[in-house]
């Protein structure tokens, strides 16, 4: 997916006069220096609604751990929802949903909005739930999991959204260190028709893990399931209940008080648990959307994420209410029934502004031309992209066949630890397909060699971030020493990105990939560690290696190099078999495409596996330095 562009010659310049007409036509226009930061952010914070001002714009006394708007009071909810109440935005629609079969649409305006969202933190508080308490949600693309969220944060609790594709060892692991009392699913989720059975899930996981006292469970599937008469609740139920009426007041919370933990993979080990607050990761999220996307009064947005990631966590949930936008959510995934379906709900619900990941647009592109052809895609104004690498063809498809050489790409460079856009275009600038565009304002970024000394531009290097910016994380949760050994020691006072990355003579951008043991399959984040983990954990496997290895639509895809234990020998059925086991024991987005058994794994004398090894073989490259090799 990284064939080398041609920088100089590929660039895709603006509409003069729709240039004209973006909010931000310059980037120095609204930013001033970037050094200045601190001016630009504190200008951005006054634009949303606090209880209190903050006394520091940033408090860096005690970096790496930051604090924005310190003395602040505030809570994401009351710009969210609250705010809104007021005048003629209470009547407009916060979010339309249609589920995966095209068959249902349920639509909110801000005013309804508000209505679930206090039923659910009704319902919440009389389950016992407090501020600064954790609440695992494992809930399909569907309203629930925004209301969850939402009901979450306006009583300061700490929600710890959990991908409803994940296993049941997956949440276990995941409610264990969260230590969650609430877990929030529903019986079933739709997957390309089928029923994929999230309740027995979450009974299967909660069966360790006995912090939890409550599960909530929402219908969707009507799959029969086993309902604990002392723990399981239907929210059915439970929404019907005098407790769950009423007004609920949203709780005025310290800037720096925790939204919400997300776990992400790493190179090594258990996934990290990504600390986010409430003041902060508010303005970063509301100022990224706003400026990158130009974001309109009459705008339809439609971020195609699920809110167990998190983009949907940021653009999805969070950025378009902070905007007052309305949010365009579909339960299904591009391709089920038809590779038009998405065209056609951009054609039916009038969509402004699509933002996906090149893993879709690479599955779409397969299909042809004809299915988009057959729809009228005029509403579509801006494109945007996310998640991984896009690939040049990808992109001039993309722009050409979708957007119709009209609407300019936002290519935007993030992970779950920036919490919002760090390098991106804007739409007035011109673009160079396959690349990320300009560090966002106030942010610096560099690209390092291995002593922390920039590189030449064009040369391959560590991507570093220079500013600390306010919807940064704050730690890691239960694990700040972690935290500061991970981001922030290999450059004192610079932020590893983990990414490696090119910077261009104009100053744009590239980002090659990871750097680290992560694996994005599918624009999803996996680390070999924990792929590697669900495979000894089947007993035929003595020890595992996993890998990325290109994939035309998935950018990578696992390949595994497996040592069996004596006593089992190679065949096609037990491969058949670890492959279900990775899929129910991780997930089924790990699934490894191919699957070696070998005799030993290459290691070095300190038993480190070599991956760099094994890749560089798959793919017939150098082997590179291979001194520190065991025999
Ligand atoms: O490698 C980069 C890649 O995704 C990583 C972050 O993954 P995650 O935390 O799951 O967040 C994904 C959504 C923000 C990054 O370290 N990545 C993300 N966006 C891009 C990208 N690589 C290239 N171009 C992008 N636009």
């Amino acid at each position: 997916m990284t064939d080398a562009p041609d920088l100089a010659s590929d660039i895709v310049t603006p509409d003069p006069e729709a240039a004209q007409a973006y909010r931000i036509r310059d980037w120095d226009e609204v930013a001033g220096p970037a050094a200045d930061f601190r001016t630009f952010w504190e200008d951005r914070a006054k634009e949303l609604e606090w209880y209190e001002p903050w006394h520091t714009v940033l408090d860096d006394s005690n970096a790496p751990f930051y604090s924005w708007f310190t003395g602040g009071k505030v809570n994401i909810v009351h710009n969210c929802v609250d705010r809104w109440l007021k005048g003629p935005t209470r009547n407009k629609l916060a979010l339309i949903w249609v589920s995966e079969d095209g068959q249902e649409t349920r639509t909110f305006s801000y005013f309804s909005l508000n209505r679930e969202v206090m039923t659910w933190a009704n319902v919440l508080k009389a389950m016992g739930v407090s501020k600064g308490d954790r609440v695992t949600i494992y809930l399909p693309r569907i309203p629930e999991i925004v209301f969850a969220m939402l009901a979450c944060a306006k009583i300061g609790a700490v929600h710890s959204v959990v991908f409803a594709g994940f296993s049941s060892d997956a949440i276990k692991e995941r409610i264990l260190d969260s230590e969650s009392n609430l877990v929030i699913t529903a019986d079933g989720s739709w997957v390309n028709g089928k029923v994929f059975e999230l309740k027995n899930i979450v009974d299967e996981a909660v069966r360790h893990a006995p912090t939890v006292e409550n599960v909530v469970v929402v219908r969707r599937t009507n799959t029969e399931v086993t309902m604990d008469p002392l723990r399981d609740h239907w929210f059915s139920d439970l929404e019907t209940l005098p407790i769950a009426k009423g007004q609920c007041s949203t709780e005025v919370l310290d800037a720096e008080d925790p939204l919400y933990i997300l776990y992400t993979s790493g190179s090594t080990g258990r996934p990290k648990a990504i600390l986010h607050t409430h003041g902060g990761y508010m303005v970063g999220v509301y100022t990224t959307l706003k400026y990158v996307f130009d974001l309109r009064d009459e705008d339809r947005w439609w971020c195609t994420a699920d809110p167990g990631w998190v983009t949907g966590h940021s653009y999805l949930v969070y950025g378009p209410l902070l905007n007052g936008a309305t949010s365009f959510m579909y339960e299904g995934g591009p391709t089920y029934p038809y590779p038009n379906r998405w065209w056609q709900l951009i054609e039916y619900y009038g969509i402004n502004i699509l933002y996906t990941a090149p893993t879709a647009i690479r599955s779409l592109m397969r299909f042809g031309e004809a299915w988009p052809n057959r729809h009228d895609l005029s509403s579509l104004r801006l494109l945007g992209s996310v998640g991984e690498p896009i690939n040049p063809e990808a992109w001039h498809w993309y722009h050409r066949v979708i957007g119709k050489g009209r609407c300019p790409i936002m290519d935007t460079w993030w992970q779950t630890e920036t919490g919002a856009f760090q390098i991106t275009p804007v739409p007035s600038m011109p673009l160079k397909p396959g690349s990320g565009g300009k560090p966002f304002f106030g942010q610096e970024a560099e690209v390092l060699d291995e002593k922390g000394n920039p590189v030449p531009d064009g040369q391959e290097g560590f991507l570093v971030l220079k500013n600390p910016w306010p919807a940064m994380m704050r730690t890691l949760y239960k694990d700040p020493d972690r935290y500061v050994s991970t981001y922030w020691s290999t450059y004192p006072g610079k932020y590893l990105t983990g990414d490696s990355a090119r910077r261009d003579a104009d100053g744009y951008f590239w980002v090659i990939g990871r750097t680290d043991d992560v694996i994005k399959v599918s624009g999803h984040r996996l680390g070999t560690a924990e792929v590697e983990s669900a495979f000894v954990s089947h007993p035929a496997v003595a020890e595992a290696a996993a890998i990325g290895l290109p994939h035309e639509v998935k950018g990578n895809a696992i390949h595994a190099y497996v040592v069996l234990r004596v006593g089992y020998e190679p065949s096609e059925d037990l491969e058949d078999e670890l492959r279900q086991h990775i899929s129910r024991h991780l997930s089924p987005i790990a699934k490894p495409d191919q699957i070696d058994f070998v005799a030993a794994l290459p290691k070095t004398r300190s038993g480190k596996i070599m991956r760099r090894l094994l890749k560089a073989r798959a793919l017939g490259q150098p082997e590179g330095d291979t001194t520190t090799l065991d025999d």
